[in-house]
């Protein structure tokens, strides 16, 4: 099986063992506690579940600043983007501190962190990072308006992981962590497997895409990994998401080339350094090859269209990563074929001759009350989708 990032078996912070985990658990009763924002606790589930293999924990300054600048840890370990926790708390001293969980009723232990140094980011090396990971400082990008909020005080050192947040109860069947993943992968006998990133409902595009990649590259199975954290407004809430890719897969691919997975992250729109983090986080979770489409992780357009793709040649030094990357060209509705192809696999079509495939398009349609065509959803998702809009038009 492809090796985890950066070691030779995967080390998830997440505390598996009985007696240990009841021992912090009782231990961060007496610990002075955190509230983490939602940023540094979606990290910790991250660490917790494998997908941040080899970190230990959060990212010191010095770090953070390699990290942002050179893609590598001062260590010299290759890393796209700070893993770190950044906090408006002043008061926290180097030292054993229990990270309370902002994102579940009561704000219990979500993991217990060795504090080895805390130190302040400057107002300038935050922008120095910002401008580095999101390639621009515009504060209406929504990871730049996240990031630039979190505070200036940062906290580094190991952490333990005490469980996975709101992911494990609110999508049991849907959460899973990199080492359950790459345990099922071997239980299925999968050798060669493709991973498809996703944080929409999957409209014919997407379905499309893991079809050609697992067909061209003859992989063994597809592992559809979709973001459960927070989105930006507007997005497609888990659920639903959930829900329709569910059905996608049932109908429409044979049995047992599917997984359906999903992971705690909230999303960062980070474009090309989020799909080499993206790429990180399959290889930890066993996929031998990822899917990087058009536009991947992208908001707006403060990325090209193909950047999350070329970052791979020009910044991601050879051998650094062992997963393949499946670089797709745009996927289009071809109405000559009647069916969607990539746009540069069709050189003797014209403009007229595509329907162009958006999630965005689709959510305009769908906000505005019509369904989504065939060419761009599958009836049955579309129904499912209709029904969420109607539901939320319905609370207006
Ligand atoms: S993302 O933010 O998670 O990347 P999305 O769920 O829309 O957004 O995309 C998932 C994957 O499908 C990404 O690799 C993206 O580049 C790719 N993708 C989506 N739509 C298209 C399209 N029309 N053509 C090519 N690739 C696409």
């Amino acid at each position: 099986m492809i090796e985890p990032h950066g070691s030779k078996e995967l080390k998830p912070l997440f505390v598996y063992d009985t007696a240990r985990h009841q021992a912090l658990a009782k231990e961060a009763e007496s610990l002075p506690s955190l509230l983490l924002n939602s940023a540094a606790a979606a990290n910790a589930v991250m660490l917790g579940a494998g997908y941040f293999n080899p970190l230990s924990g959060y990212m010191n300054l010095a770090d953070t600043l390699s990290v942002a600048e050179n893609l590598k840890t001062s260590g010299g370990l290759f890393w796209p983007v700070p893993i770190v926790n950044l906090t408006k708390e002043t008061g926290i001293k180097p030292g054993r501190i229990a990270l309370r969980d902002p994102n579940v009723a009561g704000h219990p232990v979500l993991a217990v962190m060795d504090v080895q140094a805390v130190e302040t980011i400057s107002p300038a090396q935050i922008e120095t990072v910002a401008r580095q990971v999101f390639g621009t400082l515009d504060p209406k990008h929504p990871g730049v308006a996240t990031f630039t909020q979190l505070g200036n005080t940062l906290l580094s050192g190991p952490i333990e992981v005490l469980n996975f947040s709101y992911f494990q109860t609110d999508f049991p069947d849907t959460f899973r962590t990199a080492v359950e993943i790459r345990n099922e992968i071997k239980e299925r006998g999968w050798n060669k497997v493709v991973a498809f990133q996703t944080r929409n409902p999957m409209h014919r595009a997407h379905e499309e895409l893991c079809r050609m990649a697992h067909e061209r590259l003859g992989t063994d199975g597809i592992v559809i990994h979709m973001l459960l954290g927070k989105l930006k407004e507007g997005d497609i809430p888990a659920p639903v998401r959930d829900a329709c890719i569910r059905k996608m897969a049932e109908l429409y691919f044979p049995a047992n080339t599917v997984m359906i997975t999903g992971y705690g992250f909230d999303m960062l729109y980070a474009g090309p350094r989020e799909a080499v983090l993206h790429a990180v986080f399959r290889q930890n979770m066993g996929a031998t090859h990822f899917i990087v489409g058009r536009d991947h992780a992208g908001v707006g357009d403060y990325y090209g269209p193909f950047d999350a793709q070329t970052i791979f040649d020009t910044r991601v030094p050879p051998g650094a990563l062992k997963i393949e990357i499946f670089k797709a060209d745009n996927t289009a509705y071809s109405k000559k074929l009647g069916r969607v192809v990539m746009m540069r696999e069709a050189p003797d079509h014209s403009p007229e001759d595509f329907i162009n495939l958006s999630g965005t398009k689709v959510r305009q349609m769908l906000g505005a009350g019509q369904a989504p065509p065939p060419e761009f959803s599958r009836p049955e998702v579309a129904q499912i989708l209709m029904a969420y809009y109607q539901e939320i038009d319905a609370k207006k």
